[in-house]
């Protein structure tokens, strides 16, 4: 796979767009990748655990510093060129006094976290680009909030503490942009290790990478549908989440979160909590096990046991936490009866966009066309099928 040589000349050929569109070389770039979650549907924000992978797909932003409180970004695949000011961001508003589109409210709400924790943002001029699809569930909103961070950071010379970057950019995505996401997608984007899948506790914030074997490969299969988060039910099923953590305390006191309730508790004390709730709790306690469980597979080298959990994970989040959709559905058919398939399930917080599997690795090629054809047969829709590798986590390239 050529992911080096690509990776570069696209950064080579963002800085030219950048020189073309600014008229002066860029001061450095930023890499930022995209994530799959391997397990752990909407566990996150339970405080729960997932088991994330960056991957070879990333934002990439070059940037040059300004003497002015304004940022100019110019979003090269889109076409389009917004400026607001970093004194009143609050407004949400572009320099001439429109709303901000919702791609440029990333840089904007990232820049307010940081200004809110007391971090400096200068003014800057920045080209984006990027190769991760958009609204597909492989995190592009994340990497490109990530991007920005590091970029001021890198910019003003703060020490970056990674985690607490990771939380002013959750932050961003929550308070600014107005999606409750929990942390898994910042973590994953920051902490990435090529070859490795990352087993992250969302309470205490440890975390372990643990190796991903030659043996599998990673698949990630684009229904050719996507969905916004801000208009998907998203903050409904966090909503229902809450209701039945609270529903819970009723009798149990000492629980803070989903993450504290053991299978055996929710069966005996399930029934104080209304119905539709319920079934999210069930979704979310079961997943928890599902994923500790997910990277002990990992460890032990029992590939077979990862790709049960993850079949096991994808019929919760459809019948339970109902997050998936009739192309993941479809997808998820498609893909049976194959012999190099051991599991798979939605990526992100599902309803729409791709699918993960996990296949062996030396019968993969056979699996894509069987899933290729299956699905089309099925859904309709041309799907994009491709593989990933589990990369880096986001750094600032400086050009020289
Ligand atoms: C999105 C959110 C994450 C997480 C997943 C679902 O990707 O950004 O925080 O909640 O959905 O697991």
């Amino acid at each position: 796979m050529p992911t080096k040589p690509l990776v570069k000349s696209s950064l080579r050929e963002l800085a030219n767009v950048f020189e073309a569109t600014f008229h002066s070389e860029p001061d450095f770039l930023v890499r930022s990748p995209g994530r799959v979650d391997l397990i752990g549907t909407h566990t996150d924000y339970n405080e729960g655990w997932v088991l994330p992978a960056a991957i070879n797909r990333s934002a990439w932003l070059a940037v040059k510093t300004l003497p002015t409180p304004l940022v100019t970004v110019y979003a090269v695949d889109m076409g389009e060129q917004v400026a607001f000011r970093l004194t009143d961001l609050d407004a949400r508003k572009t320099l001439s006094g429109q709303d901000l589109p919702g791609w440029a409210r990333f840089a904007a709400g990232v820049a307010w976290s940081l200004q809110e924790a007391g971090l400096a943002t200068p003014g800057s001029q920045i080209a984006l680009s990027g190769d991760i699809p958009i609204g597909a569930g492989l995190s592009s909103s994340a990497a490109v909030e990530v991007a920005y961070g590091l970029a001021w950071s890198h910019i003003t010379g703060w020490e970056v503490d990674r985690m607490a970057l990771a939380q002013h950019c959750q932050r961003a995505e929550n308070a600014y942009v107005g999606v409750n996401s929990g942390l898994m997608d910042q973590f994953a984007c920051l902490f990435g290790q090529a070859g490795h899948a990352l087993l992250f506790d969302c309470r205490t914030l440890e975390w372990e990478a643990v190796p991903l074997s030659d043996d599998v490969t990673l698949i990630i299969a684009d229904t050719g549908t996507s969905r916004a988060l801000t208009e998907s039910h998203y903050n409904e099923r966090r909503a229902d989440c809450e209701e039945s953590l609270q529903a819970l305390q009723a009798r149990l006191p000492d629980i803070k979160a989903l993450r504290d309730v053991s299978p055996e508790q929710f069966e005996t004390h399930k029934d104080v909590i209304p119905e539709q709730p319920r079934r999210r709790a069930a979704h979310i306690i079961a997943e928890n096990g599902r994923v500790r469980a997910a990277a002990a597979a990992l460890r032990n080298g029992d590939t077979a046991a990862l790709g049960r959990l993850m079949d096991e994970s994808y019929l919760s989040t459809r019948d339970l936490f109902e997050a998936s959709g009739p192309q993941l559905d479809a997808m998820w058919e498609a893909s049976q009866g194959h012999p190099a398939r051991l599991g798979g399930r939605p990526v992100g917080a599902g309803w729409a966009g791709c699918m993960i599997f996990l296949a062996k690795a030396d019968s993969c090629d056979a699996f894509i066309e069987h899933l290729d054809q299956h699905y089309q047969a099925q859904a309709g829709l041309t799907p994009t099928i491709y593989r990933v590798e589990a990369a880096d986590g986001a750094q600032v390239i400086s050009e020289s």
